[in-house]
Formats: C-alpha cells, sequence, structure tokens
C-alpha cells in the first residue's frame, strides 16, 4: 500500500484510510469491525477516522485495535458529542468532547482531533479552534485539523492554524480542486479525502432518501460513460480522487471486511491515466453549477 506523507505532519498515510462512520451508524457488530479493521491493518492500512458522534463508532475501534494503537494514526472529530444536529462548540464543550473520545478509544492520545464541519461564524468566533490547540496542549492529540467544506474550510485554512483539512473529493464533489485544495498544498496542510466514493450513489435505481441523495441527482446530470461498467466504475472513481493534486489519503466507508482487499487493489493500479482524469475534470466544468457546492 503506497503511502504519503500527510502534509507538514509527521505522518505517512496510507492512500487507502478508513472512514468510520458507516460502522456506526449501520450498527456493525464488534466482531466485523475487529475482522474488518484486523485484516486491513495485516495489509496496509494505517489511517482511521471516526467522530464523536458516529454512534458506537469509536468504541468498536477501541476494542477492535486498541491493542494494536502504535499500528496506525488515529483521527476523531468533535464538535457534535450529543449526537450529528446537537451541536456544541463551546471551549470546555470540545474539550470534554476529546476527553470523552479517548476513553471511548481506549488511547491516552489521537493522532488527530479535527473540528466537525462547524461553520464559518463559529470559526471566525475562535474559541473552537483554541479548544483544540489546548487540547494539543494536554498531548490529547498530535495534531488538529478542520473537516468541512466550501467557506468554511477555505477559512479555516487561512487562518494558518490547522495541520489538515478533511475535506468532500470526489467525481461526484469537486468544489475543493478550484477553492480550497491548492491553498492547502501552498501552506503544506496534509488533506484527508472524506467521501471519496461520492457514496457509490450511481448504484441506486430511484432517488435515496439519504445524505448522498443529491450525488444521485448530480451523477444522473454527469452520466460519466464509464459508470456503466459496473466491474470498473468503483476503481476509477477512487483512482480519480487518489489522482488530485494535493490529496493525501482517502477515507473510504464500509462495514464489509472485504472491502478492504478489493479497494486495496483498485489503488494499487496507481492514478488515473491523464486523460481519463481530464475527462473527469472536463465534464464537471461543462455541467457543474454553483449549486454544486462542496457536501458535508
Ligand atoms: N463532515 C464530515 O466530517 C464527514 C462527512 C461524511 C463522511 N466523513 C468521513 O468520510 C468517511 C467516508 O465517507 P462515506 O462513508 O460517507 O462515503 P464513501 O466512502 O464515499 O462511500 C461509502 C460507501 O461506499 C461503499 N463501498 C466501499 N467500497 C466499495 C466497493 N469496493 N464497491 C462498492 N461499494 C463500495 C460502501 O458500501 P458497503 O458498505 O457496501 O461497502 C459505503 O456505502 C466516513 O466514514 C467518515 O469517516 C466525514
Amino acid at each position: 500500500m503506497q503511502q504519503r506523507k500527510l502534509g507538514k505532519t509527521d505522518i505517512n498515510a496510507s492512500v487507502l484510510g478508513f472512514g468510520g462512520s458507516e460502522i456506526g451508524y449501520q450498527r456493525a457488530s464488534a466482531r466485523t469491525v475487529a475482522k474488518l479493521l484486523g485484516s486491513a491493518l495485516d495489509a496496509g492500512l494505517n489511517v482511521i477516522d471516526t467522530a464523536e458522534c458516529y454512534e458506537d463508532s469509536e468504541v468498536l475501534i477501541g476494542k477492535a485495535v486498541g491493542a494494536r494503537r502504535n499500528d496506525f494514526a488515529l483521527f476523531t472529530k468533535c464538535g457534535h458529542a450529543g449526537g450529528w444536529g446537537r451541536a456544541d462548540w463551546r471551549l470546555e464543550a470540545l474539550l470534554k468532547s476529546v476527553e470523552r473520545s479517548l476513553k471511548r478509544l481506549g488511547t491516552a492520545h489521537v493522532d488527530l482531533v479535527q473540528l466537525h464541519s462547524c461553520s464559518l461564524d463559529v470559526l471566525k468566533r475562535g474559541d473552537a479552534i483554541t479548544a483544540l490547540e489546548r487540547a494539543r496542549e494536554r498531548g490529547w492529540t498530535r495534531y488538529i485539523g478542520y473537516s468541512g467544506d466550501g467557506a468554511a474550510a477555505r477559512y479555516a485554512i487561512e487562518t494558518g492554524r490547522f495541520d489538515t483539512l478533511q475535506t468532500s473529493i470526489s467525481i461526484a464533489d469537486q468544489e475543493a480542486l478550484e477553492l480550497t485544495l491548492p491553498l492547502a498544498r501552498e501552506r503544506g496542510m496534509g488533506v484527508i479525502a472524506k467521501r471519496p466514493l461520492a457514496n457509490v450513489a450511481w448504484r441506486y435505481t430511484r432517488r435515496p432518501e439519504s445524505y448522498y441523495a443529491d450525488y444521485y441527482e448530480r451523477l444522473r446530470v454527469l452520466t460519466y460513460p464509464f459508470l456503466e461498467k459496473a466491474e470498473t466504475a468503483v476503481a476509477t472513481a477512487l483512482r480519480f480522487t487518489l489522482s488530485v493534486p494535493g490529496v493525501h489519503t482517502a477515507i473510504v466507508g464500509t462495514t464489509k471486511p472485504e472491502r478492504w482487499q478489493e479497494n486495496a487493489a483498485m489503488v494499487a493500479r496507481g492514478p488515473l491515466p491523464k486523460k481519463d482524469f481530464d475527462g473527469i475534470r472536463a465534464r464537471w466544468r461543462e455541467v457543474a453549477d454553483a449549486s454544486w457546492e462542496g457536501q458535508v
């Protein structure tokens, strides 16, 4: 598994990382998560991303691979300890949330704590960023980051206070390629691509009632010819995300232990050929309108 240095951090991140939301929201069993993460670590995974609000994701990860803590970089997020939609960006609340994450993950420190998609206004108030800096001073995290999109992500980079940016990048979400990634690269930030497969939203025959409904709609307009070939569609989508300049790791979510091997084999084929990459970019520029913003 190829690794890329995560910006100015000392982390050499595997290009394929693990996104921990699905195991939480889909209530994967402890056994499944142990199998999934154990075999992935054996095969080269070294980035695991989770959040305080992904139901039991942190606890499941702690139980499954806590004993192998030195084998991987552990990222979490804070801001919604009471569940998504019940945000609390006050300084003390955020510190409590990080402390709770450490307990749930069964570790003395994580490698990265990220603000979980707070608004531009919250970022501008500054307290939330100060909270992460305090967590770093206390040794609870080695690095701090912002996870989010659009104008807030741009502002987060401009503050110069974050080590990393986690942002949506995929065949159906390309705003970041112009709005944030060039600046993040210039500043030496680590970049983590979230939702790197656009939630495979093209697999549905009807508009899904889900947070990826927008991707479904966009893909119907984008009509990429490669999506018609089921056997190569996921590989092309994943290799596109990892071919974007400035991206260091793509955190794919799944509850299925066999996915890691499948996705690792796709990634091993390296970047997309330039003509395929340029074709996807050209199609996006042709049809994307101003409403096609980065999706949180
Ligand atoms: N605001 C934020 O900070 C934020 C928001 C969203 C996501 N995230 C992070 O980003 C991670 C990834 O995002 P995501 O899980 O929403 O989107 P994603 O990684 O783009 O898509 C996940 C979906 O891809 C499917 N999949 C994976 N490998 C596949 C394969 N080889 N073939 C077919 N389907 C495949 C999975 O289905 P199966 O279960 O069938 O494998 C899953 O439903 C999250 O887990 C989370 O850590 C952060």
